[in-house]
This record gives structure tokens, sequence and C-alpha cells, in this order.
């Protein structure tokens, strides 16, 4: 799991001026809603004896600890302490790590690490947003899961092509046919900062929802021209074409609860059927593929991606995952790769916070920053390049 991303955090409807824990990174978190609609997001463990914050209740918009009462501010600066007396002054070394929030997409989203702002992956762009209004033409659903698999594991059966023809049964011919095989060759591919992708055709057979197959108009097999790719740590985008009309673009967020859970939020927008009274057709067509994909990641073994690609067997329909693994391996020399054995090895001692901006600027806090792979000059970060097995 990798700091310094932004990680959706929950649905915006689902944080409100009652505080609420959520668990990410394999920490827990409390976020609220202050008086003024912003959204905050603490480090759940309270610096003076390990109280869990989000048991406690929100007081004038800063959350108050149920053990003794320690009050901090959504900047986790701790503004209370009550058994210091009324005026007491609070020593500046108080205060617990505080997280970046946006919302976006009826989502909130924090950002877990302490990299400046100029320097972060941005949150996923949706187009079909015109900020947090969707463009005319379109509609929007949103879906949440969570299920156990690793959150690689899940991003990158998102950009394999190849799984398609199996595991949905509406995506392809279930083996039956000979002529199925992935044409790399004539992948078209994206490679940026933060993205890699690809856009490619593939033989389809008609829509399996009735009202969907009617509205693209297609009874039989075509060509269809799609997309798909990774973006950041945790983020995926799909764009299916069942007609040269028809669009269903998925843009799914992800946060991993821990090494073996992950949560799912899934932001699907249609140009066909756009009136709400579909919203429950296309989010049941979603849920069945989303729930085809679960059950073959919850049985993968190892639950991590091996280590080494020397215990897996490439093929070049795997190059995207090549190439998505590449990216990781500079984040991870880049010093933002958690150490899970050593936070495991030291879970029932240690109450570990992700590191907060604020952490750049204010030295002796009082938890300690979870443990990352060392950073790594840029040259021994590389890794072989995505192809066949040797
Ligand atoms: S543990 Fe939070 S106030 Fe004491
Ligand atoms: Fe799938």
């Amino acid at each position: 799991m990798y700091i310094n991303f932004w990680y959706p955090a929950g649905l915006s409807t689902g944080i409100t001026a009652t505080p609420v824990r959520r668990r990410m990174l394999g920490q827990d978190f409390v976020l609220w809603r202050d008086s003024a609609g912003k959204v905050h997001c603490l480090a759940n463990t309270c610096c003076h004896r390990g109280g869990a914050l989000a048991g406690g209740k929100i007081v004038e918009d800063e959350v108050q600890c149920p053990y003794h009462g320690w009050r901090f501010a959504g900047d986790g600066r701790c503004t209370r302490i009550p058994s210091l007396g009324r005026d007491a002054r609070v020593p500046a070394r108080v205060r617990v790590d505080a997280y970046p929030t946006e919302e976006r997409y009826g989502l909130v989203f924090a950002f877990l690490g302490d990299l400046p702002e100029a320097e972060r992956c941005p949150i996923m762009d949706i187009p079909e947003y015109q900020g947090n209004v969707i463009a005319p033409g379109w509609a929007a659903t949103i879906q949440h899961f969570e299920w156990d698999f690793n959150f690689q594991r899940s991003i990158e059966n998102g950009i394999d092509g190849a799984h398609n023809e199996f595991v949905h049964p509406t995506h392809g011919f279930s083996g039956d046919r000979e002529d199925i095989r992935i044409a790399t060759e004539d992948y078209r591919w994206l490679d940026t900062e933060w993205v890699t992708g690809f856009f490619s055709s593939r033989r389809a057979p008609p829509l399996a929802d009735a009202k969907m197959r009617e509205a693209s108009g297609r009874t039989t097999d075509a060509v269809i021209s799609g997309g798909t790719g990774h973006h950041g740590v945790a983020s995926l985008w799909t764009l299916i074409h069942p007609t040269p009309q028809m669009s269903i673009h998925q843009y799914l967020f992800e946060a991993p609860v821990d090494e073996a859970r992950t949560s799912l939020y899934l932001v699907n927008l249609r140009n066909f059927l756009i009136d709400p009274s579909e919203d429950e057709r296309m989010k049941t067509r979603n849920a069945v593929v989303a729930g085809q994909d679960r059950d073959v990641l919850q049985d993968l073994r190892p639950v991590l991606t091996p280590e080494s690609r020397a215990r897996e067997f490439f093929t070049p329909s795997d190059a995207a995952i090549g190439k998505y693994r590449d990216k990781l391996a500079q984040w991870e020399a880049r010093g933002w790769r958690i150490d899970m054995d050593e936070v495991n090895r030291n879970a029932r001692k240690v109450a570990y916070a992700i590191p907060s901006p604020a952490r750049r600027e204010h030295k002796g806090w009082i938890l300690d920053a979870v443990p990352l792979y060392p950073a790594r000059p840029a040259a021994a970060a590389a890794r072989p390049a995505a192809g066949p097995a040797a």
C-alpha cells in the first residue's frame, strides 16, 4: 500500500456532523463535516492515551476524544485539555495528523500522505462532469462495494483485457470461440506521469439487458471499441462503446482498507437511457459484473501480487499489468510504499499514523509515522520491462 495519493473515504451523503471511523491503508481515520460544510479527516488515534476519536463527539466543529475529552480542531491541533483547567495553554506539540479533503462526484476524498500540494497526483478527472455537475446528455450512478481482495489485484484485473472472455459471460463468449486472441499489437498505449492504459477493439456479443440492447439497436456480435487504464495507484477508468453512439464510461476509485480488503466506489456515466428511472437497471448490471470479478479476485493466491515476476508467467496481454507495476515501482522508489511487514510486526506495540503534510513543517510528533520502504535513486528502481517471462 502507498501513501501520497487521494483515496475515496466515503459518499458525501455519509459524512455528517457525527464523527465516523474509516479504515484505509491499514490505519484508522475519523471524518466529520463542520457547520460550514467542510469535511475534516484526522488520524483516529488520540495522542494522549490512544483513545479512538471517532468514538467521541463533535463539539463546536471539533472532535472531542471519548476518553478524557481532549479536543482536536480540523487541522489536527489540540485546542483543549480539560484536566489542565479552563484557560490552560495547550502545548503546540499536542496534535494529530490532519489530511486534506476534497469532494467530487458525490464522494469525499482524503489525501493520505505528506506530499506538498503542487507535487500531488490529482484526483482522477471525470470529463463528463463539469465541476461537480453532470454534463448534459449524461447520467451517473454511484455504487459502493467492500470486498476481501487486495487493491492491486483489483486494479490489475481492471486493466486485464484477457479476463473478460472468461469471467464475464455477457462481455465475451465464455471460451466457446477459437478466435479470441488479444491483438496487443493493435493497442494504442497511453503513458503519462500518473496514468498508463490502452485503447483497443474486441468482438462482443449484443448487450445482455433487453432494454439496453434495444437502445443499442444491435442484436448481433460486433467489433466494439474501448479503453482502460489506471490512474495513480488505486483508480481505474474503463470506456466501453457498445455502438459508436453509445458510451458507458466507468471510473472506479479504490481505497485499500488493509492489504486483504478493498473499498470500491464505482461512478458510472452513460449517454443512453439517461432518465433517472433507468439508474437501477444500470446499477443492477454493474453489480452483477463487479460480483463476477469479486468471485475470482477473492480466491487469488497469494493474496498479494508476488514480489517477483518469476513467480508468474507473463504473456503479451499482461503488458498493461507490467506497465502499472513499473509505475508502482517508481512510487515505491520515491519512498511512498508502506512497509507492512514492519507495521504487522509491531501491531500490538505501536499505533502508527500516515504522515500528513504538517509533518514537513512541525517536528516532535507523538505518534510514529508508518514505516516506509526507503526511497531509492531512480536508476536503482528500474525493473525489467513488461513482456513474456524469460
Ligand atoms: S486518550 Fe484521548 S483524551 Fe485521553
Ligand atoms: Fe472484470
